[in-house]
Protein backbone atom coordinates (compact mmCIF):
# COMPACT_ATOMS: atom_id res chain seq x y z
CA UNK A 1 0.00 0.00 0.00
CA UNK A 2 1.58 3.18 -0.59
CA UNK A 3 0.88 5.87 1.33
CA UNK A 4 -0.75 9.53 0.77
CA UNK A 5 2.04 11.81 0.75
CA UNK A 6 1.70 14.77 3.55
CA UNK A 7 2.23 17.58 1.19
CA UNK A 8 1.45 16.88 -2.45
CA UNK A 9 1.93 19.78 -5.16
CA UNK A 10 0.29 19.56 -8.48
CA UNK A 11 0.77 21.25 -12.01
CA UNK A 12 1.35 24.56 -9.47
CA UNK A 13 2.07 27.79 -10.84
CA UNK A 14 2.81 31.16 -9.90
CA UNK A 15 2.66 34.86 -11.82
CA UNK A 16 3.41 38.30 -10.66
CA UNK A 17 2.16 40.77 -12.94
CA UNK A 18 3.72 44.01 -13.35
CA UNK A 19 1.77 47.34 -12.90
CA UNK A 20 1.70 49.60 -15.95
CA UNK A 21 2.04 53.57 -15.35
CA UNK A 22 -1.58 53.87 -14.68
CA UNK A 23 -1.22 51.42 -12.11
CA UNK A 24 -2.90 48.76 -14.10
CA UNK A 25 -1.81 45.29 -14.43
CA UNK A 26 0.41 45.03 -16.97
CA UNK A 27 2.10 41.90 -17.73
CA UNK A 28 2.06 38.52 -16.57
CA UNK A 29 5.46 36.89 -15.05
CA UNK A 30 5.84 33.08 -14.77
CA UNK A 31 7.76 32.59 -11.40
CA UNK A 32 6.59 28.81 -11.29
CA UNK A 33 4.84 26.83 -14.25
CA UNK A 34 3.48 23.49 -13.97
CA UNK A 35 5.32 22.00 -10.79
CA UNK A 36 4.37 19.04 -8.88
CA UNK A 37 6.19 18.15 -5.73
CA UNK A 38 6.03 15.70 -2.92
CA UNK A 39 6.80 15.69 0.69
CA UNK A 40 5.86 12.51 2.71
CA UNK A 41 5.47 12.49 6.49
CA UNK A 42 8.76 12.80 8.53
CA UNK A 43 10.78 12.95 4.80
CA UNK A 44 12.74 15.95 3.68
CA UNK A 45 12.67 17.49 0.07
CA UNK A 46 15.47 19.44 -1.11
CA UNK A 47 14.27 22.18 -3.61
CA UNK A 48 17.64 23.25 -5.04
CA UNK A 49 18.34 26.12 -8.27
CA UNK A 50 19.97 29.52 -8.58
CA UNK A 51 18.42 32.54 -7.73
CA UNK A 52 15.70 33.70 -9.39
CA UNK A 53 14.61 29.70 -10.31
CA UNK A 54 11.22 30.21 -8.23
CA UNK A 55 11.97 28.41 -5.25
CA UNK A 56 10.84 31.06 -2.98
CA UNK A 57 7.39 31.50 -5.28
CA UNK A 58 6.74 27.79 -3.86
CA UNK A 59 7.58 27.82 -0.24
CA UNK A 60 5.48 31.50 0.20
CA UNK A 61 2.72 29.72 -1.98
CA UNK A 62 2.68 26.68 0.63
CA UNK A 63 2.82 29.12 3.72
CA UNK A 64 0.10 31.07 2.29
CA UNK A 65 1.65 33.87 1.83
CA UNK A 66 1.72 34.28 -2.06
CA UNK A 67 -1.43 32.87 -3.83
CA UNK A 68 -1.46 30.05 -6.24
CA UNK A 69 -1.97 31.46 -9.92
CA UNK A 70 -2.85 27.75 -10.78
CA UNK A 71 -2.69 24.28 -9.94
CA UNK A 72 -3.34 22.35 -6.19
CA UNK A 73 -1.41 22.30 -3.09
CA UNK A 74 -2.67 19.19 -0.56
CA UNK A 75 -1.92 19.28 2.75
CA UNK A 76 -3.30 16.23 4.80
CA UNK A 77 -7.11 16.43 4.08
CA UNK A 78 -6.72 20.45 3.56
CA UNK A 79 -6.62 21.84 0.06
CA UNK A 80 -4.71 25.17 0.23
CA UNK A 81 -5.25 26.89 -2.84
CA UNK A 82 -8.72 26.94 -2.54
CA UNK A 83 -8.22 28.21 0.97
CA UNK A 84 -6.64 31.41 -0.78
CA UNK A 85 -3.94 32.26 1.85
CA UNK A 86 -6.31 32.57 4.53
CA UNK A 87 -5.44 29.36 6.40
CA UNK A 88 -7.45 28.41 9.31
CA UNK A 89 -5.34 28.12 12.60
CA UNK A 90 -5.41 24.21 12.87
CA UNK A 91 -3.18 24.57 8.92
CA UNK A 92 -1.19 27.58 10.27
CA UNK A 93 0.21 25.80 13.69
CA UNK A 94 1.28 22.10 11.43
CA UNK A 95 2.83 24.06 8.41
CA UNK A 96 6.14 26.23 10.03
CA UNK A 97 8.71 28.61 8.44
CA UNK A 98 12.16 29.77 8.64
CA UNK A 99 14.00 32.06 6.56
CA UNK A 100 17.42 32.73 5.24
CA UNK A 101 17.96 36.11 7.23
CA UNK A 102 18.50 35.69 10.66
CA UNK A 103 19.23 39.42 11.21
CA UNK A 104 16.06 40.74 9.98
CA UNK A 105 13.24 37.37 10.69
CA UNK A 106 14.00 38.14 14.69
CA UNK A 107 12.26 41.07 16.07
CA UNK A 108 15.17 42.86 17.77
CA UNK A 109 12.76 44.47 20.45
CA UNK A 110 11.81 40.94 22.09
CA UNK A 111 13.58 38.64 24.10
CA UNK A 112 13.98 34.99 23.05
CA UNK A 113 11.92 33.64 25.71
CA UNK A 114 9.14 36.37 23.59
CA UNK A 115 10.02 35.15 20.68
CA UNK A 116 9.53 31.56 21.23
CA UNK A 117 6.86 31.52 23.34
CA UNK A 118 4.94 33.78 20.75
CA UNK A 119 3.77 31.06 18.81
CA UNK A 120 2.32 29.33 22.40
CA UNK A 121 1.02 32.72 23.60
CA UNK A 122 -1.30 32.89 19.64
CA UNK A 123 -2.17 29.18 19.20
CA UNK A 124 -2.46 27.89 22.43
CA UNK A 125 -3.95 28.25 25.77
CA UNK A 126 -0.95 27.61 27.94
CA UNK A 127 -0.29 30.14 30.69
CA UNK A 128 2.97 32.19 31.25
CA UNK A 129 4.95 29.42 33.19
CA UNK A 130 3.75 26.44 30.76
CA UNK A 131 5.41 28.55 27.86
CA UNK A 132 8.26 29.16 29.73
CA UNK A 133 8.82 26.16 30.90
CA UNK A 134 8.35 24.28 26.89
CA UNK A 135 10.21 27.82 26.15
CA UNK A 136 13.43 25.67 28.14
CA UNK A 137 12.41 22.58 26.45
CA UNK A 138 12.57 24.11 22.86
CA UNK A 139 15.89 26.03 23.73
CA UNK A 140 17.43 22.52 24.60
CA UNK A 141 16.39 20.94 21.39
CA UNK A 142 18.60 23.54 19.89
CA UNK A 143 21.28 23.13 21.79
CA UNK A 144 21.12 26.82 24.00
CA UNK A 145 20.49 26.91 27.53
CA UNK A 146 17.72 28.54 29.64
CA UNK A 147 20.27 32.05 30.54
CA UNK A 148 19.72 32.33 27.28
CA UNK A 149 15.90 33.62 27.45
CA UNK A 150 16.29 36.91 28.31
CA UNK A 151 18.56 38.51 25.92
CA UNK A 152 17.68 39.71 22.82
CA UNK A 153 18.62 38.64 19.02
CA UNK A 154 21.86 41.13 18.62
CA UNK A 155 23.38 39.13 21.92
CA UNK A 156 23.89 35.92 19.31
CA UNK A 157 25.30 34.73 16.68
CA UNK A 158 24.25 34.65 13.11
CA UNK A 159 24.00 30.61 13.89
CA UNK A 160 22.80 31.28 17.47
CA UNK A 161 19.75 33.52 15.68
CA UNK A 162 19.16 30.61 13.25
CA UNK A 163 18.85 28.03 16.47
CA UNK A 164 16.30 30.33 17.94
CA UNK A 165 14.10 30.80 14.89
CA UNK A 166 14.36 26.82 14.93
CA UNK A 167 13.51 26.37 18.05
CA UNK A 168 10.14 29.22 17.40
CA UNK A 169 9.62 27.27 15.05
CA UNK A 170 9.23 23.79 16.46
CA UNK A 171 6.96 25.30 19.43
CA UNK A 172 3.45 24.33 17.96
CA UNK A 173 4.84 20.28 16.42
CA UNK A 174 4.31 21.31 13.45
CA UNK A 175 3.63 18.58 10.91
CA UNK A 176 5.81 20.38 8.34
CA UNK A 177 8.84 23.35 8.50
CA UNK A 178 9.58 25.12 5.29
CA UNK A 179 13.33 26.47 4.83
CA UNK A 180 13.78 28.73 2.67
CA UNK A 181 17.26 29.08 2.60
CA UNK A 182 18.17 28.46 6.18
CA UNK A 183 21.83 28.73 6.31
CA UNK A 184 22.86 30.98 2.99
CA UNK A 185 23.57 33.50 5.32
CA UNK A 186 25.88 31.62 7.56
CA UNK A 187 29.94 30.41 7.12
CA UNK A 188 30.51 26.94 6.05
CA UNK A 189 31.57 25.74 9.52
CA UNK A 190 28.40 26.88 10.67
CA UNK A 191 25.81 25.66 7.82
CA UNK A 192 26.80 22.36 8.79
CA UNK A 193 25.77 22.65 12.35
CA UNK A 194 22.46 24.00 11.66
CA UNK A 195 22.20 21.19 8.80
CA UNK A 196 22.79 18.60 11.45
CA UNK A 197 20.52 20.04 13.76
CA UNK A 198 17.99 20.05 11.33
CA UNK A 199 18.22 16.74 10.33
CA UNK A 200 18.81 15.51 14.17
CA UNK A 201 15.38 17.28 15.24
CA UNK A 202 13.53 16.09 12.14
CA UNK A 203 13.94 12.11 13.32
CA UNK A 204 13.73 12.71 16.67
CA UNK A 205 10.09 14.65 15.87
CA UNK A 206 8.83 13.27 13.22
CA UNK A 207 9.03 16.24 11.04
CA UNK A 208 8.70 16.94 7.17
CA UNK A 209 11.11 19.52 5.51
CA UNK A 210 10.94 21.80 2.19
CA UNK A 211 14.20 22.49 2.60
CA UNK A 212 15.12 24.92 0.09
CA UNK A 213 18.88 25.70 -0.80
CA UNK A 214 21.17 26.91 -3.35
CA UNK A 215 24.31 23.96 -2.83
CA UNK A 216 22.64 20.74 -4.07
CA UNK A 217 26.11 19.08 -2.43
CA UNK A 218 25.16 21.15 1.56
CA UNK A 219 21.66 19.45 1.35
CA UNK A 220 21.78 16.06 -0.09
CA UNK A 221 22.54 14.41 2.93
CA UNK A 222 19.53 15.37 4.85
CA UNK A 223 17.30 15.11 1.95
CA UNK A 224 15.32 12.17 0.95
CA UNK A 225 14.45 13.14 -2.30
CA UNK A 226 15.61 16.13 -4.33
CA UNK A 227 13.84 18.51 -6.88
CA UNK A 228 15.71 20.62 -9.28
CA UNK A 229 14.40 24.39 -10.64
CA UNK A 230 15.58 26.33 -13.55
CA UNK A 231 13.58 29.56 -14.79
CA UNK A 232 10.25 28.43 -12.90
CA UNK A 233 10.52 25.10 -14.05
CA UNK A 234 11.11 21.54 -11.89
CA UNK A 235 13.76 19.83 -14.67
CA UNK A 236 14.75 16.66 -12.32
CA UNK A 237 13.10 15.43 -9.22
CA UNK A 238 14.55 11.68 -8.00
CA UNK A 239 16.08 10.00 -4.82
CA UNK A 240 18.94 12.27 -3.12
CA UNK A 241 21.37 10.14 -3.82
CA UNK A 242 20.39 9.52 -7.17
CA UNK A 243 20.32 12.89 -7.93
CA UNK A 244 23.52 13.59 -6.48
CA UNK A 245 25.61 10.84 -7.77
CA UNK A 246 23.91 10.25 -10.92
CA UNK A 247 22.34 13.41 -12.17
CA UNK A 248 20.25 12.81 -15.51
CA UNK A 249 19.38 16.78 -16.68
CA UNK A 250 22.16 18.74 -17.76
CA UNK A 251 21.06 21.55 -15.92
CA UNK A 252 21.39 19.34 -12.58
CA UNK A 253 25.18 18.29 -14.29
CA UNK A 254 25.96 22.25 -14.42
CA UNK A 255 24.43 23.11 -10.84
CA UNK A 256 26.90 20.14 -9.22
CA UNK A 257 29.96 21.52 -11.41
CA UNK A 258 29.16 24.48 -9.91
CA UNK A 259 30.17 23.29 -6.63
CA UNK A 260 33.49 25.14 -5.59
CA UNK A 261 36.68 23.02 -5.76
CA UNK A 262 39.42 23.26 -2.64
CA UNK A 263 42.32 24.18 -5.30
CA UNK A 264 41.98 27.98 -6.25
CA UNK A 265 43.62 27.27 -9.77
CA UNK A 266 41.56 24.36 -10.67
CA UNK A 267 38.39 26.32 -9.97
CA UNK A 268 39.46 29.44 -11.59
CA UNK A 269 39.87 27.29 -14.67
CA UNK A 270 36.41 25.64 -14.39
CA UNK A 271 34.84 29.06 -14.18
CA UNK A 272 36.36 30.01 -17.14
CA UNK A 273 35.96 26.50 -19.02
CA UNK A 274 32.50 26.56 -18.12
CA UNK A 275 31.04 30.17 -17.76
CA UNK A 276 26.90 29.58 -16.44
CA UNK A 277 25.55 32.23 -18.71
CA UNK A 278 23.07 34.65 -16.51
CA UNK A 279 19.36 33.38 -17.13
CA UNK A 280 17.47 35.75 -19.59
CA UNK A 281 13.92 36.45 -18.15
CA UNK A 282 13.21 37.30 -21.96
CA UNK A 283 13.04 33.54 -22.29
CA UNK A 284 10.43 33.24 -19.89
CA UNK A 285 7.84 34.92 -21.65
CA UNK A 286 8.52 33.89 -25.36
CA UNK A 287 8.38 30.20 -23.05
CA UNK A 288 8.86 27.83 -25.95
CA UNK A 289 10.68 24.40 -26.34
CA UNK A 290 13.04 23.83 -22.89
CA UNK A 291 13.47 26.37 -20.22
CA UNK A 292 17.26 25.05 -20.58
CA UNK A 293 17.84 25.50 -24.43
CA UNK A 294 19.57 28.81 -23.97
CA UNK A 295 22.49 27.22 -21.73
CA UNK A 296 22.29 23.39 -22.55
CA UNK A 297 25.64 21.96 -24.26
CA UNK A 298 23.50 19.20 -25.21
CA UNK A 299 20.64 21.08 -26.89
CA UNK A 300 19.11 19.40 -30.35
CA UNK A 301 16.80 20.71 -32.80
CA UNK A 302 13.68 19.80 -31.11
CA UNK A 303 14.57 21.56 -27.83
CA UNK A 304 13.91 24.93 -29.45
CA UNK A 305 10.50 24.24 -30.12
CA UNK A 306 9.46 21.45 -27.55
CA UNK A 307 8.56 21.13 -24.00
CA UNK A 308 10.73 18.13 -22.68
CA UNK A 309 8.15 15.76 -20.69
CA UNK A 310 9.08 13.72 -17.67
CA UNK A 311 11.04 11.06 -18.55
CA UNK A 312 11.78 8.16 -15.95
CA UNK A 313 15.55 8.00 -15.07
CA UNK A 314 17.30 4.97 -14.05
CA UNK A 315 17.41 4.76 -10.12
CA UNK A 316 14.48 6.58 -9.68
CA UNK A 317 12.59 9.83 -10.45
CA UNK A 318 11.98 11.92 -13.40
CA UNK A 319 13.75 14.72 -15.23
CA UNK A 320 12.30 16.71 -17.89
CA UNK A 321 14.81 16.44 -21.07
CA UNK A 322 15.13 14.62 -24.29
CA UNK A 323 18.24 12.98 -23.75
CA UNK A 324 15.78 10.80 -22.01
CA UNK A 325 13.49 10.16 -24.95
CA UNK A 326 13.57 6.37 -26.36
CA UNK A 327 13.97 6.62 -29.28
CA UNK A 328 17.59 9.21 -28.68
CA UNK A 329 19.91 6.63 -29.34
CA UNK A 330 21.85 4.55 -26.73
CA UNK A 331 19.09 5.23 -24.46
CA UNK A 332 16.88 2.86 -23.12
CA UNK A 333 14.39 4.82 -20.62
CA UNK A 334 10.72 3.99 -20.63
CA UNK A 335 7.87 5.93 -22.33
CA UNK A 336 6.83 9.03 -20.36
CA UNK A 337 5.53 9.29 -16.84
CA UNK A 338 3.37 11.93 -17.65
CA UNK A 339 3.74 14.67 -20.17
CA UNK A 340 3.77 18.13 -18.91
CA UNK A 341 0.86 20.33 -20.09
CA UNK A 342 1.82 23.03 -22.28
CA UNK A 343 -0.61 26.03 -22.37
N1 LIG B 1 6.57 39.80 -5.50
C1 LIG B 1 7.12 39.66 -6.71
N2 LIG B 1 6.73 40.43 -7.76
C2 LIG B 1 7.26 40.28 -8.97
N3 LIG B 1 8.23 39.38 -9.26
C3 LIG B 1 8.67 38.59 -8.27
C4 LIG B 1 8.15 38.69 -6.93
N4 LIG B 1 8.79 37.77 -6.16
C5 LIG B 1 9.66 37.13 -6.97
N5 LIG B 1 9.60 37.62 -8.23
C6 LIG B 1 10.38 37.15 -9.39
O1 LIG B 1 10.07 35.79 -9.58
C7 LIG B 1 11.22 35.04 -9.92
C8 LIG B 1 11.41 33.92 -8.94
O2 LIG B 1 11.74 34.48 -7.69
P1 LIG B 1 11.91 33.60 -6.38
O3 LIG B 1 10.75 32.70 -6.24
O4 LIG B 1 12.21 34.53 -5.26
O5 LIG B 1 13.20 32.73 -6.77
P2 LIG B 1 14.34 32.07 -5.84
O6 LIG B 1 13.80 31.92 -4.46
O7 LIG B 1 14.64 30.76 -6.51
O8 LIG B 1 15.50 33.00 -5.90
C9 LIG B 1 12.38 36.03 -9.93
O9 LIG B 1 12.62 36.42 -11.26
C10 LIG B 1 11.87 37.18 -9.11
O10 LIG B 1 12.43 38.39 -9.54
MG1 LIG C 1 14.55 32.61 -2.66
Amino acid sequence: MTVRPLLEITDLSVTYWGRSLLGLRGKPFFAVKGANLAIRAGETLGLVGESGSGKSSIANTVLGLVPASSGSIRFGDHDLVAMKTRYPSEVRNQIQAVFQDPYSSLNPSMTVEGIVTEPLRVHTNMNKAERRERAIELLKLVSLQEEHLSRHPHQFSGGQRQRIAIASALALRPKLIVLDEPVSALDVSTQNQIINLLYERRDALGIAYLLIAHDLALVHHISDRIAVMYLGHIVEEGPSDRVYKNPAHPYTKALLDAVPLLDPDRQRARRESRKLQPALDTQRVADVGCPYKNRCPMAMPRCQTDMPPEYPVAGGGVANCFLLAPEVEGHHATKPSREKRIP
